[in-house]
Order: C-alpha cells, then sequence, then structure tokens
C-alpha cells in the first residue's frame, strides 16, 4: 500500500499541463467505439478508471490500436475502430472498477444491445446507487437486474432489448444519468428526451456533436433521436479540470504563488470552481485557445489570503467533484464557507461529506456537518495527521493539498486510489513538495508502442 508524505512548503511556482479530462475519455472511448471508421484519440487519461472503459469497448468488438502510452498506466494516445452501432456479445462479465460513470454509461449503451451483458466493479462501486439509471432505462424496455448484496447495486446484469424512446425527468442533477439515457435514446426509434432539474456537465452532448450526432438543447431538455450513427473524428482531450483544481487551491491559498495549468478543459460546465476562488480572493487570468466543441485554455492563478465563502445550489453540479478540495481552501480562508445542497456527495466513491469532515477535523479545523454538507470555520492553523482516503482519490489528493499547509508531516494512508483518475500525480506532488520550477520535473514520459 502506498502513502502519501507531505509537509509545509512556502513556495509554488510552476507551470505544467494535467492528464486528460476523465469524463471525456470514458465518452471518447465509448462513441469512437460505436462510429463508422477509425477515430485517433489524443491525450486520453491512461487511468484505470478510462481504461475499464477502453476495455469493456474491446470487449464488445472494437478493435485499439496503442499508438504512445504512459508506461504502468495505459494508453495516452491511440486509434479506436469504431463498430458502426453493432457490437458484439462480450465473452464475459465487464470490470468497470471504480468508475459510476463507466458503469452508468454503459449501462446506458448495453441496454439496446439484442444480447445480454454484465458490469461489475469494486466494492465501492457496488454500493452505488444504479437505480438512477436501471429505472429509466427499463421504462425503455431494457430489463436490468441488480444482482448486489445492497439492494438497486451493481453488478447489474443487462437483458437488451429493442428500446422505445421515452421523456424522462431526472430526479436527480446527474450527468452520468443524462448520458445513460441518451446513449440508450441513440438505439431507440424515435424521439428519446431527458429533463435536468439543474445543469449539468454537457460533454455527452458536445461529443455527440463531435461526431455528427445531432441532440437538440431546449433550457433544460436534451433530446436525440435514435438510429444516428456517430461518424468517426479525431477527438484530443483536455486537461482534466478536475485534476487542476487540487494545484489552483494549492497556489489560491499561498500568497506570493504563481501557478500556470496549460491545455486545460474550460467547459462553462465545469469551471465552477475558478468563480469559487476568485470570490475567495485568489487573482486568477484564464486565456482560451480552442473555443469550438471543448473549450481550452491556460489558468493563471496567483495566490492571496482568502476569505470563506457561500456555495450556490446552482453551482454545486458544476463543481461536485472539487468540493473535498474546496472544503480544504475553506479550512484555509479566514471566516465561515458554506456547502450546502450537496447530498450527493454522500453517494460517490465514498461518503465524501463524512471522509472530508472527518479528516479535517482531524487535522485541527473546525467543521460542522449537515446531511447535505458541511460548514467550515475556516482560519484554524491545520496540524499534520495520519489520514485514510478510505480508497477515494479525489479525498487521497485533497489532503495531500491540505498536508502543504499542516505543521509537521501528515501522512495519507492508501492512496493507489489516485490512479484512478491522475496518473503522475504522485510526481506532480513530489515537485511541488520540493518547491520545484523546472517544467522537466512535471513532464509525463510516454513511450511508443508498436501496435495493440
Ligand atoms: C461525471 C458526472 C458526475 C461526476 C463524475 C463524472 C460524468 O457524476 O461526479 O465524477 O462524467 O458524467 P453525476 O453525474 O452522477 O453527478
Amino acid at each position: 500500500m502506498s502513502d502519501f508524505r507531505v509537509k509545509k512548503i512556502s513556495r509554488l511556482h510552476a507551470e505544467f499541463s494535467v492528464p486528460g479530462d476523465k469524463s471525456m475519455s470514458h465518452r471518447a472511448a465509448i462513441l469512437g467505439g460505436l462510429s463508422n471508421g477509425i477515430c485517433t484519440l489524443r491525450n486520453f487519461l491512461p487511468s484505470e478508471d478510462c481504461v475499464n472503459t477502453l476495455n469493456a469497448m474491446r470487449a464488445l468488438g472494437a478493435k485499439v490500436e496503442i499508438i504512445d502510452e504512459l508506461p504502468g498506466y495505459g494508453p495516452v494516445n491511440l486509434r479506436i475502430h469504431g463498430q458502426s452501432m453493432k457490437l458484439s456479445p462480450p465473452s464475459a462479465p465487464i470490470d468497470c472498477g471504480n468508475s459510476g460513470t463507466g458503469m452508468r454509461l454503459l449501462a446506458g449503451l448495453l441496454a439496446g444491445q439484442p444480447f445480454s451483458s454484465e458490469l461489475f466493479g469494486d466494492a465501492s462501486l457496488s454500493s452505488r446507487p444504479m437505480g438512477r439509471i436501471t429505472v429509466p432505462l427499463a421504462q425503455m424496455g431494457a430489463n436490468i437486474e441488480t444482482k448486489g448484496e445492497k439492494p438497486g447495486c451493481a453488478p447489474l446484469l443487462i437483458h437488451g432489448a429493442k428500446l422505445q424512446p421515452i421523456a424522462y425527468e431526472m430526479p436527480v442533477a446527474s450527468a452520468q444519468v443524462k448520458s445513460a439515457v441518451l446513449l440508450a435514446g441513440l438505439f431507440a426509434k424515435g424521439k428519446t428526451s431527458v429533463t435536468q432539474p439543474a445543469e449539468t456537465r454537457d460533454h455527452t452532448e458536445r461529443m455527440l456533436a463531435s461526431f455528427r450526432v445531432s441532440t437538440r438543447r431546449d433550457v433544460n431538455t436534451i433530446t436525440i433521436y435514435g438510429g444516428q450513427t456517430p461518424e468517426a473524428c479525431d477527438f484530443t482531450v483536455p486537461g482534466d479540470i478536475s485534476s487542476a483544481a487540487f494545484w489552483l487551491v494549492a497556489a489560491a491559498a499561498l500568497p506570493g504563488s504563481r501557478l500556470v495549468i496549460r491545455d486545460v478543459g474550460l467547459n462553462p460546465t465545469r469551471t465552477a470552481i475558478l468563480n469559487v476562488l476568485s470570490r475567495m480572493g485568489a487573482r486568477m487570468i484564464d486565456t482560451l485557445h480552442q473555443t469550438d466543441g471543448e473549450p481550452i485554455g491556460n489558468v493563471e492563478i496567483h495566490g492571496a489570503p482568502l476569505t470563506g465563502t457561500t456555495l450556490l445550489p446552482e453551482e454545486i453540479p458544476n463543481l461536485i467533484d472539487e468540493i473535498p478540495v474546496i472544503a480544504v481552501a475553506a479550512a484555509l480562508a479566514q471566516g465561515k464557507t458554506t456547502i450546502r445542497n450537496a447530498r450527493e456527495l454522500r453517494v460517490k466513491e465514498t461518503d465524501r461529506i463524512t471522509t472530508v469532515v472527518d479528516n479535517l477535523r482531524a487535522m485541527g479545523a473546525q467543521v460542522q456537518e449537515f446531511e447535505d454538507g458541511m460548514e467550515i470555520e475556516g482560519g484554524h492553523p491545520l496540524h499534520a495527521a495520519e489520514l485514510d482516503s478510505h480508497g477515494d482519490h479525489r479525498i487521497a489528493m485533497a489532503f495531500a493539498i491540505a498536508g502543504l499547509f499542516a505543521s509537521g508531516e501528515t501522512v495519507i494512508r492508501n492512496t493507489e486510489c489516485v490512479n484512478t483518475s491522475y496518473p503522475g500525480f504522485a510526481k506532480h506532488l513530489d515537485a511541488i513538495r520540493h518547491e520545484r520550477t523546472d517544467p522537466a520535473d512535471f513532464a509525463m514520459n510516454l513511450s511508443a508502442t508498436p501496435s495493440a
């Protein structure tokens, strides 16, 4: 088992890029595998979650050729041969590992296939709610058995069917649910629509457009017509703003620091973290250099004394994955930060309300826990602690950042989980911890692979 050991830093001057976006990498693997030709995917995230989705598409018949890979992790540049919407039955159950996105999107895809298939995952994924996707997919005609020990949980045994289109109103604001219904809708005859109670990340809609599949958006309702075949295209995945968030918080909370994160995704359904850090007092400029499809740019941030803030209800889906590290920023800020309307955090890789509150308290922060969030009275000095990630990548990384501001040596146990979303985090942490500024200290070296 690996640990992170972290001490206080006094300087952060760096410029680097983070690995590819997790949400987009899942979607690129799925749509590439469904498309009508060969798609070159660049800067794919070689994390366990996304490699599992890529392997799922392989198991469903798509051939994958690796161009370059990150040794020890997985492919970064690859070609995927699309199956023109005709998938083959997998010969074994499909492993989704730790990934809710992988499982829920694949379930949407598999619901409309003329065969049965099974999706399973690790202990954390097997305890996460799947009713949110099995309910709409069953309304479309699929028969999905949830075989987990906990009711409504994975493994999922999916008996695909000829699907009927539906107009579905999602009870929770979830991009995973929206995407599962849209992917199923691609295989249904006629018009499927899904209405979200609040705006959620729109990568599926944007990526469908890159693959020339049309969808229509009318306020918070997204409509897709079935029977469209994604047209093969090449796609470069921008850096993941949720991975950048860890360093953005570290720089924001350290007066005198300067950090540039290059080539990161700046999709407005994901950038609320930047608004929150600006509101807390960080100085920031973002420069867009791609505006069509998925916006990409650089973010430059300068640290300043931070003050607390209140997260707005409509911001929550936009920054749901960043809340653990925002809570760390809140503990380092003067005054109160209020995070409410975030009950969804309780059904992520861990119950992130409890894991964040417990770990912050162990470091000396003042936090009050609520059913749907927490209130943090910032400005109390943090001290080192021995913490557990509980197998949750974002908890491991958020508390590595907290350790950069605590007296003594903070130890975070059980940190292999960071590989589910951020291969190379340990290298970047090491460079920041030792206050290195040379871009070479942040570079991830790829090796070319002759064939799949
Ligand atoms: C994701 C959507 C979010 C997010 C997850 C990735 C996606 O989950 O927490 O890490 O790629 O669609 P929900 O849509 O369930 O909120």
